[in-house]
């Protein structure tokens, strides 16, 4: 055998390991979520992260190589994340990873974060069409990519400052909801009328994204308005997040022939999102591809899957013989 990979995830809150076959089949992927954590504090607490992750990165790991029904000799290689993310949670990942390399003889391999978020569009169900348009909105990104395959991704635009995740979370923080905010804004959103005209930055420059505007405009009329109504601000600002995002994908689909549109991250369990982009995709003529969720939040398996990208595809040349036991970004 020998042709296993093992996938390891500690980016932000949630510790998480998979094990994909030699045919790129995801045998096993468990994740450790911290949100018992973190809900306390209204976001995630950085130093609070990277302790959990120490704490449960070795039984994550053992518990994925366990119920993939393989032990460490028979895997080819490690792949971790390397970044972007929390500095201290990275580490525990990384630093895990180097050693378990080390330990086992096995090569490591850092892969990017993103690539793994675009990467998961197609974890298992293998039904999106190339090329496509890939929006990914998440607690800590906000993008627009475009693929023609898989070892093909074009960045197309992202956000200069807040991702759209990262807003929800601070705007139910005004609205008095703990960690994460999105659920509780598209509950509050539903039952409310976007009557208040919040700002829709750059919503007519380019593929790139600007969300802190939105969310001090959100601060600024929480503070100076008496009595206001917590459902009509969340479906104000909810609309406003629907216009921007909607209206950048549409650009980006004019622009770039895509046979189906795909979003990934956190924010796609939005049921407006998911609405909108319906919309969209009907009268585009895109097919709309919504991975299930549990491939579209944080998870081990796009990493490894990026690894199998990269060994299988031969994207980058360095044979992986090479490799051992140093990391190499990718
Ligand atoms: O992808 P994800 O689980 O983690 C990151 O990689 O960041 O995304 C988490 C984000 C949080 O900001 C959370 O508020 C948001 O996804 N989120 C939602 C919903 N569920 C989670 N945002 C809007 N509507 C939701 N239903
Ligand atoms: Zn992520």
């Amino acid at each position: 055998m020998n042709e296993w990979i093992l996938g390891i995830e500690t980016s932000c809150d949630d510790t998480a390991a998979a094990i994909v076959d030699a045919s790129g089949t995801i045998r096993s992927s468990v994740v450790s979520s911290q949100l018992d954590i973190h809900n306390a504090f209204g976001g995630i607490y950085p130093e609070f992260a990277a302790r959990a992750h120490v704490t449960s990165i070795l039984p994550t790991v053992h518990e994925a190589l366990k119920r993939a029904g393989i032990t460490p000799a028979e895997l080819r290689a490690i792949a971790v994340t390397r970044g972007p993310g929390l500095i201290g949670s990275l580490l525990v990942g990384l630093n895990t990873a180097a050693a378990l390399g080390a330990g086992w003889g096995k090569p490591v391999i850092g892969v990017n974060h993103l690539r793994g978020h675009l990467r998961s569009a197609d974890l298992e169900e293998r039904r999106v069409r190339y090329p496509a348009t890939i929006l990914l909105v998440s607690g800590g990104h906000t993008l627009l990519a475009y693929t023609r395959g898989a070892a093909e991704i074009e960045l197309l635009g992202s956000t200069r400052d807040d991702s759209v995740g990262e807003s929800y979370d601070k705007v139910g923080r005004m609205l008095g909801a703990g960690y994460p905010g999105g659920p509780v804004v598209d509950r509050l959103a539903r039952a409310g009328t976007p009557s208040i005209a919040f700002p829709r930055p750059m919503i007519d420059k380019g593929h790139d994204f600007s969300f802190s505007g939105l969310k001090s405009a959100v601060a600024r009329y929480m503070e100076s308005t008496a009595n206001p109504s917590r459902e009509d601000v969340a479906a104000s600002f909810v609309a406003a997040v629907m216009d921007v995002l909607i209206k950048k994908s549409r650009q980006a689909l004019e622009r770039y022939p895509s046979a189906s549109f795909v979003i990934v991250g956190g924010v796609a369990a939005s049921p407006q999102l998911r609405e909108a982009a319906a919309g969209l995709c009907r009268e585009t003529g895109v097919e709309l591809c919504l991975p299930p969720l549990r491939w579209s939040t944080d998870n081990a398996a796009m990493i490894a899957l990026a690894a199998f990208d990269y060994l299988h595809l031969s994207i980058l040349k360095p044979p992986v013989a090479e490799l051992q036991l140093t990391i190499r970004d990718f």
